[in-house]
């Protein structure tokens, strides 16, 4: 089959991969009613395309943290990719350096920091999650930043690990070829078969629960590196993450596999953009298939986008190959919407290129 869009990645990969691991990546959380919102709040959303603008030469590149990428499009953290394919998350480094764009590395990830920073030249991210044993996550934010990792995604909507009955009913567990390379070594670094979800058992045995906005002080002080929080999805907390001097927020429901029936991420977006008021960047990541889904989130204010299931899809069914041309895809989209909406740069997309069910009655003013 022909693949022209990301979602049929999805398809594919269903055919190729073990069922076990297939629900693992594609589910959410209960009655996923958020896992399902993810998308089609995006299509509730429609656009206000300006014409007779010069489009003969579109711009799409922007900067992160200071650091340019080619395209708002960044690949989020997802956990244990050799399940999807033997080179898992270096091949998804790989990907993301060809593309001209940053990846997030998993704390949970089945290649290490040091493994990754190996596969050559490219701007990296780490996911954070805080385990109990504080010596040991100071020890991998060192490493992290040891291995030219450029900034900290701190995971802030995870003290358990949401109900995600396919994995109960699975028995899920990190199938034991396979280590998780940041522990390796240690009795961390494996997943023990549960009569549960064997990865909701090893988050409740192991994350943090105490974490809170006090810790972010304790993070500032083992790291230089700039931290995302991601997980934000009310202005009451975007307030506090702009107090307590967080680099960036991503907008993010952990992939609707967290809390069931929080709004789909492109939902909350505006409510975080409008309270951080500038002073930070915001980032979203959920339910982004689409280069129109892409434009839709820079219109509501973010400043990039991250990708997470479709690498997954595209690692599943081609490894590095895929993920190249899934980014490709989502690229040539976004270019596309950019130019049929009459946008020369990323800069040039605004709240007026999109409608919404709830804005209020229209008022041009006269030209
Ligand atoms: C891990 O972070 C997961 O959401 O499964």
């Amino acid at each position: 089959m022909e693949i022209t869009n990301v979602s049929e990645y999805e398809k594919l990969a269903k055919e190729t991969l073990p069922k076990m691991i297939y629900d693992y990546y594609a589910s959410g959380a209960e009655d996923q009613w958020t896992l399902k919102e993810n998308r089609n709040a995006f299509s509730r959303i429609l656009f206000r395309p300006r014409v007779l603008i010069d489009v003969s030469d579109i711009d799409i590149s922007t900067t992160v943290l200071g650091f340019k990428i080619s395209m708002p499009i960044m690949i989020a953290p997802s956990a244990m990719q050799k399940m999807a394919h033997p080179e898992g998350e270096c091949a998804t480094a790989r990907a993301a350096s060809a593309a001209g764009t940053i990846m997030t590395l998993s704390t949970l990830a089945t290649s290490s920091v040091e493994e990754v920073a190996s596969t050559g030249h490219g701007i990296r991210f780490f996911q954070l999650y805080v385990f109990k044993d504080r010596n040991l996550v100071s020890q991998l934010v060192k490493r992290a930043e040891r291995a030219g990792f450029k900034a900290i995604v701190l995971t802030v909507d995870t003290p358990r690990l949401g109900r995600r009955e396919a994995d109960i009913k699975n028995r899920f567990v990190l199938p034991p070829h396979l280590t998780l390379k940041n522990f390796e070594g240690l009795d961390l670094g494996k997943m023990v078969q549960t009569e549960d979800s064997g990865l909701a058992s090893y988050a409740s045995s192991q994350l943090d629960q105490s974490l809170n906005w006090k810790d972010l002080q304790w993070l500032k002080t083992i790291t230089k590196l700039p931290i995302l929080l991601k997980g934000v999805v009310t202005a009451e907390d975007a307030q506090l993450a702009v107090q307590a001097g967080v680099a960036g927020i991503i907008v993010s429901n952990h992939g609707a596999r967290q809390l069931d029936y929080v709004p789909a991420t492109i939902m909350a977006l505006e409510e975080v953009v409008e309270s951080v008021e500038g002073r930070i960047p915001v980032f979203l990541d959920g339910g982004v298939r689409r280069g129109t889904d892409i434009f839709k989130a820079l219109a509501l204010g973010a400043s990039a986008v991250f990708i997470g299931r479709p690498v997954l899809f595209a690692l599943a069914v081609d490894g590095e190959n895929g993920v190249r041309k899934m980014l490709q895809m989502l690229r040539d989209e976004f270019e596309l919407a950019m130019t049929l909406s009459g946008c020369q740069s990323v800069g040039m997309i605004t709240r007026s290129h999109v409608m919404t069910a709830s804005d209020p009655p229209r008022v041009v003013s006269k030209l």
